[in-house]
């Protein structure tokens, strides 16, 4: 078991690829005196389809690594590994997680027609997480559950402005647009990096709700609960890492921060 966190030492914040960042530029918008450190497993993405146990041996050496760098409290930016994973972790180990929940609960409150859509990986529909959500919600609506197949790859090829990503999001949302859905929660990290292709596929018609910055806030509270947020004199130290090709991480981290960072590629 790793020390006790301390208040100086980075938050770290990972995700099966650079989906994560949709998370990181909200902490890091809400907490902009903290060190971070990003580790984005992109040489093994997607684990949306992975098994159980796959994941679990994934995210665990994700875990291992940013332990190792001193990470005070670790944000699960990724509904699957959240959905397969954070209870063993929390716990496995003494430090803080914050993960992904499915905003089921916002786009209840705002739905006028109690019709919504979810665009997640299978693993996490198959999480007892989901169902929760889901049963606590979810109650009086009609929910159209949709798997994003080939959506996360898309992402991580850049490719979220392709006409291949256009496709399949015509063929997952425009059917739900024609039973009366109003409101889309996207349940996975990568997805955010597809609005703009999601507005132009569903133009108005669909609410797009994206929980990132709940779980910045989230993240803030648990830091101060802990007496774990970091002194305001300090110069953060924003760090990545990637299993996978460093050219197309760097394009990802560049438009996720403005200024200095480092990047580093390591092993998968
Ligand atoms: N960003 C991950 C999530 O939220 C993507 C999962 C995958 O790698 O398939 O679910």
């Amino acid at each position: 078991m790793q020390e006790t966190p301390i208040q100086q030492g980075p938050i770290g914040i990972f995700d099966s690829g650079v989906g994560g960042l949709s998370v990181f530029k909200e902490v890091r918008k809400l907490l902009p005196f903290e060190s971070i450190l990003y580790f984005a497993d992109s040489g093994n993405c997607p684990y949306g389809s992975k098994t159980q146990e796959e994941v679990l041996f994934l995210a665990r050496k994700n875990i291992e690594f940013l332990l190792a760098k001193n990470c005070k409290l670790i944000v699960i930016a990724c509904n699957t590994i959240t959905a397969v994973a954070i209870d063993h972790f929390r716990s496995e180990y003494r430090i803080p997680f914050i993960g992904m929940e499915p905003a089921l609960k916002p786009a209840a409150l705002q739905t006028r027609t109690k019709k919504i859509g979810v665009l997640a990986t299978e693993n996490t529909f198959n999480g007892r997480l989901f169902k929760q959500t889901f049963e606590k919600h979810a109650g009086g609506l009609d929910v159209f559950i949709q798997p994003g197949y080939g959506l996360v790859e898309l992402v991580e090829q850049g490719e979220q402005n392709s006409e291949k990503a256009r496709q399949l999001l015509e063929r997952y949302l425009i059917p739900m647009v024609e039973k009366g859905a109003d409101t889309l929660v996207l349940g996975c990290t990568h997805y955010p990096f597809l609005k703009d292709m999601i507005r132009q596929v569903a133009g108005n018609r669909l609410a797009v709700i994206d929980p990132s910055d709940a779980v910045a806030a989230q993240t803030k509270r648990i830091l101060m609960e802990n007496d774990l947020i970091s002194d305001s004199c300090r110069r953060p130290r924003l760090h990545f890492f990637t299993t996978g090709e460093k050219t197309m991480a760097e394009r990802f981290f560049a438009l996720a921060v403005e200024g200095p960072f480092q990047i580093e590629q390591i092993g998968p």
